[in-house]
């Protein structure tokens, strides 16, 4: 008889005799996770709660407004945004191995996500996203176990929080639907999944301002199309990369000299495994104009037809 109602009551009811009159302290990502334990624990105790935003910049177009807007603007958290593109952008210069780009830029988060929890006094408790799968994954749930990537991790020993995860009995779907119990927007609790090291890991080799700005711009076109045809439901993760390779073309009387967008979009139960999207030909050259015609220095589009495995669905 277990409903999604008597689990939110009774969540808010746990959250609150633990809390007492104590301040929490939450890691707002942009994902469903901590997004639906925002919402959730401000529920619970309001004020109480302080949320910081890190935004690294590389979040998709417009996500970290999105994610402003709704949380703070439409359910009024207390969210402290911070921007720390170019301290990520600096640290990201010349690096150009994958694994190393991933290790800075989690790094890099618990670093800004310190520095700003640091300044803020009097808080006993961290909250965290952590789900089921995570809690299995990691054989127990300290905070040092859950990996970086997702969660916040590695406080400094004199910043010792007492951990609140409301949702460690719950899948991801679940976590869905109870962020839809709790009136969020729809395609924020519907979000195809996106990884931690964000564009980072989508421009291909090193991270430049320019190609972010490429690589973020092509991906909003492919999100438009696929949202305007109706496929946004039926692809489980679609996205843009940024190989960095350039190529000949022709535009007018001349020729043109520049860079080439891959489409990756693939169909998926659980990420593990994987088959590239059979998005319909029409869609797929109208992707191909617009971010030819609307991108900046992007000269050729292909699409990326490999299943994984052999390939994985991101390019690095
Ligand atoms: P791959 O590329 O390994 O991706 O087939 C499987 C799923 O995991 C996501 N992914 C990541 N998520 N940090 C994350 O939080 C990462 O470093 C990372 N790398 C891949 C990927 O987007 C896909 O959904």
């Amino acid at each position: 008889n277990w409903s999604m109602d008597d689990f939110i009551d009774q969540q808010i009811e746990k959250i609150r005799e633990t809390v007492g009159d104590k301040k929490v302290l939450l890691g707002l990502s942009g994902g469903v996770d901590s997004s639906v334990v925002g919402v959730l624990l401000h529920k619970a105790i309001g004020t109480q709660l302080t949320s910081i935003f890190v935004d690294h910049g590389l979040l998709r177009k417009n996500e970290a407004d999105q994610v402003m807007d709704s949380l703070k603007g439409k359910f009024g958290l207390n969210i402290i945004k911070v921007d720390a593109q170019k301290r990520f952008l600096d640290k990201l210069a010349g690096v150009t191995d994958p694994e190393k780009k991933r290790k800075i830029i989690g790094n890099e988060f618990i670093q800004v996500f310190n520095d700003e929890a640091t300044k803020l006094k009097g808080i006993d408790f961290l909250a965290q996203g952590t789900l089921y799968t995570d809690v299995i994954e990691s054989g127990t749930s300290t905070a040092q176990t859950i990996k970086s990537h997702h969660n916040v991790g590695g406080l400094p020993e004199d910043m010792q929080f007492k951990l609140i995860e409301p949702l460690r009995t719950l899948f991801k779907d679940e976590v869905r639907e109870l962020g839809e119990k709790l009136g969020m927007p729809h395609d924020l609790v519907w979000r195809q999944p996106f990884p931690g090291p964000g564009l980072g890991i989508r421009v291909i080799g090193e991270v430049t301002e320019e190609k972010l700005q490429i690589v973020r711009d092509s991906d909003w076109v492919l999100r438009d199309e696929i949202a305007k045809n109706g496929l946004d439901e039926k692809i489980w993760q679609y996205f843009t990369v940024l190989p960095g390779i350039r190529s000949v073309g022709v535009m007018g009387d001349g020729r043109t000299y520049d860079y080439t967008i891959g489409i990756r979009a693939v169909t998926s139960i659980d990420g593990m495994t994987a088959d590239f999207a059979q998005i319909p030909w029409d869609v797929l050259q109208k992707i191909s104009v617009r971010i030819v015609n609307e991108v900046g220095h992007v000269n050729r589009v292909v699409y990326d037809i490999t299943s994984k495995p052999p390939a994985t669905i991101e390019w690095e």
